[in-house]
């Protein structure tokens, strides 16, 4: 008897573009499961969104994330409405799954793939790995908005560092850099953050000691944002906070082609709780609907949870697919410079797919 893997995945296509892109990461999975018969997912979708809030007062039900739970992985395409205030889809959505099921990896490979133009000069060392502590920080959701409306109005933000939570994410990145012999870039802001990234600092310091075969530096926030332009190939395995990490991952994202081919994991390593996989992008109001994005975040973010759920060969074929499309200029979006639509490059991907392996 064939023995199948089968895999439950709960699917939160979300707002704008998110459900344009997440049928096209559908589509290459499906693809897989028909070229390799031994592998079956079985996809769960739910209508969760800023649509949803509108109706119901609500991001998601509030037993969501009980529902979730009994997921191998979620897959999201990705939330956000002009008619609705960022902050309430977010927390309500996003953050609340990530938090809630202590995904505190947020793992964003930036690699530039041949046959993606770059708006670098010279970007042929495009190749590193953002490892984003994923769980506090500032975005922890911590503060108070004192005398509102009163000429005394006062807002906090509080950055939560725990020791447990620094740690956890810096020997992550130090491991993982380990297995690819990588080096180690913390992104810091020390000299101004005199409480959270000075405590960062000793502790990116105490770990590293734990890791003497893997190189350890630290880079300031901002001298790393020039950097990533002027000098990628600097860069391996790169560490650092929840919000330096969001806005690191969109330079990034720009070094390696855009917005439409930036994929991110929030994992939680333990396994105690799903991962969820997700473009890095937004749902893009001024395209959606328009057929215009670009799939491939998407598509990667698939790859990326098929490497988590124990799939690696199959994930490394779907980046070689996504590769050889480029190279034959099928990655077509307007973003990329051409003229072609989400959906055909879903249906590029599929054909590599097909082609290379069936
Ligand atoms: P965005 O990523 O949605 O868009 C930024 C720019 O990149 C836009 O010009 C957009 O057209 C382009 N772009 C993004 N993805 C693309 C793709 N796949 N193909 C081609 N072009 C693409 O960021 P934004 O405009 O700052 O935010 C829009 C909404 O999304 C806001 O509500 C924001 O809060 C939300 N947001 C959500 C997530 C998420 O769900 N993970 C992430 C970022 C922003
Ligand atoms: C991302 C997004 C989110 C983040 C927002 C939408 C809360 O920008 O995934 O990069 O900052 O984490
Ligand atoms: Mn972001």
């Amino acid at each position: 008897m064939r023995i199948m893997r089968e895999y439950k995945i709960g699917v939160i296509p979300g707002d704008g573009i998110g459900p344009e892109v997440i049928k096209e990461g559908i589509k290459v999975l499906e693809k897989i499961s028909e070229i390799d018969r031994e592998i079956c997912f079985r996809f769960e979708t739910f209508p969760w969104g800023s649509e949803y809030y509108l109706q119901y007062g609500r991001m998601m039900p509030d037993d969501g994330l009980e529902t979730l739970k009994h997921f191998d992985a979620i897959y999201l395409g990705a939330v956000g409405d002009p008619r609705v205030r960022d902050d309430i889809t977010l927390r309500g959505l996003l953050l609340k799954i990530r938090q809630g099921f202590d995904q505190y990896v947020n793992l964003r490979p930036v690699k530039l793939l041949e046959g993606i133009p770059s708006p670098l000069r010279d970007p042929r060392k495009v190749d590193m790995l953002i490892v984003r502590e994923n769980s506090e920080g500032e975005y922890a959701g911590c503060g108070e908005r004192l005398f509102p409306g009163k000429e005394n109005e006062v807002v906090l933000q509080t950055g939560v560092f725990s020791k447990k939570g620094t740690e956890r994410i810096i020997r992550y990145a130090f491991e993982k850099a380990r297995k690819t012999g990588a080096g180690v870039t913390s992104l810091s802001k020390g000299n101004a953050l005199n409480y959270s990234m000075v405590f960062w600092d000793e502790i990116f310091e105490q770990v590293s000691r734990d890791f003497p075969d893997v190189p350890a530096k630290t880079i300031l926030i901002d001298a790393a944002c020039m950097m990533a332009v002027m000098r990628p190939e600097e860069f391996q395995v790169v560490v650092t906070s929840n919000l330096f990490g969001d806005i690191f991952s969109d330079i990034g994202a720009a070094i390696g082609g855009g917005m439409g081919m930036a994929a991110g994991a929030n994992i939680n390593p333990e396994r105690k709780y799903p991962s969820m996989f997700e473009p890095v992008h937004g749902s893009a109001p001024d395209i959606a609907g328009t057929g215009k994005a670009n799939p491939v975040a998407a598509i990667w973010a698939a790859s990326q949870m098929i490497e988590f759920l124990g799939e690696e060969k199959w994930s490394r074929k779907i980046l070689a697919a996504i590769e050889s499309a480029a190279v034959q200029g099928m990655i077509s979006t307007p973003d990329i410079g051409g003229t072609g639509s989400t959906e055909g490059v879903g249906e590029a991907v599929c054909r590599e797919l097909a082609k290379k392996y069936l």
